[in-house]
């Protein structure tokens, strides 16, 4: 297969733990005869300092003609604390996914075995949990329209969302439940809010073609209790974009660390693919990021276009780093291995299912 990348580093540590995505399927290519060719373009707050624009049309237009993006990470504390900041790196991915029209954000949330020690969460309830979590994303708060009055004393984001825009996501959602344990959760806030119902209504309605699936509803307040109180209990969880946005940093607790959770962002005519966690900008160039959110990004992206043989070495090839304890600071405080090291090892095992250099 030949597929046209284009890779987005971003901010902070984007750019090092997308390198070891790149390397990931790199090795891929090689080891399954595919033509993967990479392109780069800059986003963020590096496109700010350059060009005053955190998503130049260069940066666009090279998504659009590709066949699918790799982002790393966006962000800058020098932008955070400043309410008077005109432009901010965070419009930047905002734009994109809208630009791409990405509207189903997907986010596999699973307690792997040999890390339940890790998670904060009792090891007892965090046991086999593995769900997926289906944001929408060119909606709602996030893109409403968005009022600072001229003396700063007012300010408000309207929150909207229409059928169309709720059918799409709920479809997909059912569709993969269909997949695995066959039941929707839709996390709302439906006693408060009129989106919230909607989505209700819609959800309900979607439901009845998708009869040999289970719809239940769950306050987001709620959700946020159940998530670490009884994180089994959920399949698919399909919700609006804030509510998403929340719960889904909520559910890497169970992982163990937030390096480990990877995204799909999915619109009909695109696909970006991004770990869940931000820049973070303290470990930037430290040789210390977790790369393997963004790998597992990567192995995404491969599943995405039917790779789905290359995409099981690769989910192998990170368990078998688990196991070995080949991993980042995050995930053990003792580790000797570095962001390149755990890269380096999952590449060589994607190639030669070979671990006897690396344990010792
Ligand atoms: C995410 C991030 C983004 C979001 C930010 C960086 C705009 O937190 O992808 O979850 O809120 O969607
Ligand atoms: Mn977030």
């Amino acid at each position: 297969m030949i597929l046209n990348i284009a890779v987005l580093p971003g901010d902070g540590i984007g750019p090092e733990v997308t390198r070891q995505a790149v390397k990931i399927l790199k090795a891929v290519g090689e080891t399954y005869n595919h033509t993967f060719n990479f392109h780069e373009e800059i986003i963020g707050a590096v496109a700010i300092d350059k060009f005053g624009n955190p998503l130049p049309d260069k940066t666009i237009e090279l998504c659009l003609k590709s066949d699918a993006v790799l982002f790393g990470a966006i962000g800058d504390p020098k932008y955070d604390n400043d309410p008077t900041a005109k432009v901010r790196p965070e419009q930047g991915l905002l734009k994109l996914r809208k630009s791409l029209g990405l509207y189903a954000n997907i986010r596999p949330i699973k307690a792997y075995p040999t890390l339940l020690e890790k998670s904060p969460l009792k090891k007892d309830r965090i046991e086999g949990v593995d769900f997926i979590i289906f944001r929408e994303l060119t909606g709602g708060i996030y893109f409403g329209e968005k009022i600072l009055s001229d003396d700063g004393s007012y300010a408000s984001d309207l929150c909207e969302y229409s059928e169309i825009e709720i059918e799409r996501i709920a479809h997909l959602a059912f569709k993969t439940a269909r997949k695995r344990k066959k039941k929707v959760t839709l996390v709302d806030k439906a006693n408060v809010l009129e989106t919230s119902r909607l989505w209700r209504k819609i959800t309900t309605h979607i439901a009845k073609s998708y009869p040999d699936i289970q719809l239940d509803f769950l306050f987001i307040d709620n959700a946020a209790m159940q998530l670490i109180l009884n994180p089994g209990q959920f399949d698919v969880i399909l919700t609006e974009n804030m509510f998403g946005d929340i719960i889904s940093d909520e559910g890497s607790v169970i992982g163990g660390s937030i390096g480990l959770l990877a995204s799909a962002s999915i619109g009909d005519e695109n696909a970006l693919f991004e770990p869940i966690h931000g820049s973070y900008p303290q470990a930037k160039n430290k040789d210390i990021a977790n790369p393997i959110a963004s790998i597992l990004s990567a192995a995404m992206l491969l599943e995405h276009f039917k790779l789905y043989e290359e995409a099981k070495a690769v989910t192998k090839a990170i368990e078998r780093s688990l196991e070995l304890n080949i991993v980042t600071p995050d995930l053990n405080v003792e580790s000797k291995y570095g962001t390149k090291k755990v890269g380096n090892f999952i590449a060589d095992y994607i190639a030669n299912s070979d671990d006897i250099n690396y344990n010792q």
